[in-house]
């Protein structure tokens, strides 16, 4: 980040790196066991489930390259290993239905996921509001994708 774009963010730059590299881990997480799934889930229904698993990870595998760029931008280093991305996500040990036929096991773990992305990056936007506004609005961004995607599983286990 250059010298303007420093000088106006006003906020800790290394707890903001941790908060964005929490995220990233996170993204990262969840691209992972979203692509896992769309690769295992079997049944009647796999066409359309490995799909909808498939775009999901690719939507996540794009947060985590946006987040990584604003931690460039920061000028910081997104968490590089594997064990590095697990232990920073911070997130419960999943576990998908051991019957691969389950759908609505796996949207649970998914719809899970969902939910803390969203208390992240409310925090994150709450907190970066009025002092690191490009940060802001990609919390922001991302907070609004979460919910809608929330939303959409919701309604598969309705089904
Ligand atoms: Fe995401």
């Amino acid at each position: 980040m250059g010298e303007k774009g420093r000088e106006i963010a006003k906020l800790d730059h290394k707890w903001l790196l941790n908060e964005l590299n929490k995220a990233y881990a996170f993204e990262w997480v969840v691209h992972y066991y979203a692509s896992l799934a769309s690769n295992i889930v079997s049944g009647l229904r796999t066409p359309v489930y490995a799909e909808i698993f498939k775009k999901a990870a690719e939507g996540e595998f794009g947060h985590a390259s946006r987040i990584a760029k604003r931690i460039a931008e920061l000028g910081g280093e997104p968490v590089e290993t594997l064990s590095e991305i697990e232990k920073s996500a911070g997130f419960e040990k999943v576990s998908f239905p051991r019957e691969r036929t389950d759908i609505k096991g796996f949207i649970k773990v998914f719809l899970k996921m969902e939910q803390h992305a969203i208390a992240l990056y409310n925090d994150l936007a709450n907190k970066t509001h009025g002092k690191d506004l490009v940060t802001h609005e990609l919390a922001e961004d991302l907070l609004a994708e979460e919910v809608a995607e929330e939303e959409e599983y919701e309604n598969m286990l309705k089904e």
